[in-house]
């Protein structure tokens, strides 16, 4: 063969192994629960972004938080010939009758963060979420040195996130195992004694209801003047709204802690302010990174695996674990599992603006770049 030829053979081959050629044009449906909760709007622009950069056509759909609604768009892509479908579910065990006709034509469903309770969930990417508490709660024995505490007595409240996402129990798990010696030992005290996952949850992650709820047990068991020192919400929408009833109806003059998730612009703006203590940030450009390698490997016919971490050479950590989360059918779901980081005053310039998820204002404000 000439040498032009073998280079022009391998340029074909390189061109195919970038996107394959059965791959090209192909169709694939995003479905993210809703525009309302500040994140999905960074993950939509991600996934739709990356899947249309690397050849796919893409369906990007916002269900506006409702079951109905989500299951139609479902729906609408199947039948739209979508070969690929990357799904968060607004509610983890209402999708079972589309997920149903997704295995029946043979569709592959990558669960995007959250888990669905179906067997059709071919595969799920996340952050750790069990990791993501454990960090809010640490945060907590950290900064009030709770090992160190002596005689000390702190106040605490929890606020979880919707019972229909999977997701909120291993939140509200990871962070109160570790608090939990403390609560015990008698350093914290939860004044409203509501420890319960059901008692502290908040339905569809909604600011108001959390705002509401924290507005009672102010109400209730701290218009006293007792004094409330940590308030451990499990995301920034919920923290907004605990933040906003505290400004408004607690009397003591301490400064509460506060946790959060997500690095949403207003909680942001409140680190800056002092009025949360932290969030815990997961880097969604990267899940979209994971989401996009793997959806190419199943589409190929590849071999799932922990090969497709180190084929990737991705520049940030994820696990494969085949072991701890489980469908409701009792599977375990092969999950790619990426590591959340705690962002405070303190970082974030090398955690947010240096990697290029947000801009820094001249107020030291941030925003997010997409
Ligand atoms: C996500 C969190 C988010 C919450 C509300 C969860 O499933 O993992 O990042 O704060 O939904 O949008």
């Amino acid at each position: 063969m000439k040498k032009s030829l073998v280079v022009l053979a391998a340029l074909a081959t390189a061109t195919m192994m970038a996107v394959p050629a059965s791959a090209e044009g192909e169709l694939i449906g995003i479905a993210m629960p809703t525009q309302s909760l500040e994140r999905w709007n960074r993950d939509g622009s991600y996934l739709e972004e990356q899947f249309k950069a690397a050849g796919y056509e893409v369906d990007l759909k916002f269900s506006d938080n409702e079951v109905d609604q989500q299951v139609n768009d479902i729906q609408n892509m199947i039948s739209n010939g979508a070969k690929l479908l990357v799904v968060s579910a607004i509610d983890g065990e209402a999708l079972n009758t589309v997920m149903d006709e997704a295995v029946e034509a043979g569709i592959p469903v990558i669960a995007y963060d959250r888990l669905i309770m179906h067997d059709g969930s071919s595969y799920y990417v996340s952050f750790d979420n069990y990791t993501v508490g454990t960090l809010q709660g640490q945060f907590v024995v950290d900064t009030l040195d709770l090992e160190n505490a002596g005689d000390a007595v702190y106040n605490i409240e929890f606020t979880a996130g919707d019972p229909a996402d999977n997701n909120a129990g291993f939140f509200f798990n990871g962070a109160f195992d570790v608090l939990k010696p403390y609560i015990d030992a008698g350093t914290l005290n939860v004044v409203s004694g509501q420890t319960d996952f059901d008692s502290v949850a908040t339905p569809a992650w909604d600011t108001q209801t959390a705002l509401e709820r924290m507005q009672n047990i102010l109400a209730s068991y701290y218009a006293d003047g007792t004094q409330l020192d940590v308030a451990l919400c499990s995301n920034d929408s919920t923290a907004l709204g605990v933040t906003q009833a505290i400004e408004s109806d607690y009397a003591g003059d301490n400064t509460v802690l506060i946790t959060g998730q997500d690095g949403d612009e207003a909680n942001l703006a409140n680190i800056v302010d002092g009025k949360q203590s932290m969030t815990v940030y997961k880097a969604v450009a990267n899940e979209a990174v994971v989401t996009l390698d793997l959806a190419k490997a199943i589409l190929a016919g590849d071999t799932i695996d922990a090969g497709l971490i180190d084929a990737s050479g991705w520049d940030f950590e994820c696990a494969y674990d085949t072991e701890s989360y489980n469908t409701s059918e009792g599977h375990n779901c092969p999950s790619f599992l990426l590591v959340p980081t705690v962002v405070t005053t303190d970082n974030l310039q090398e955690a947010l603006v240096d990697p290029g998820y947000y801009t820094m204002d001249d107020d030291g404000y941030l925003h997010p770049t997409n």
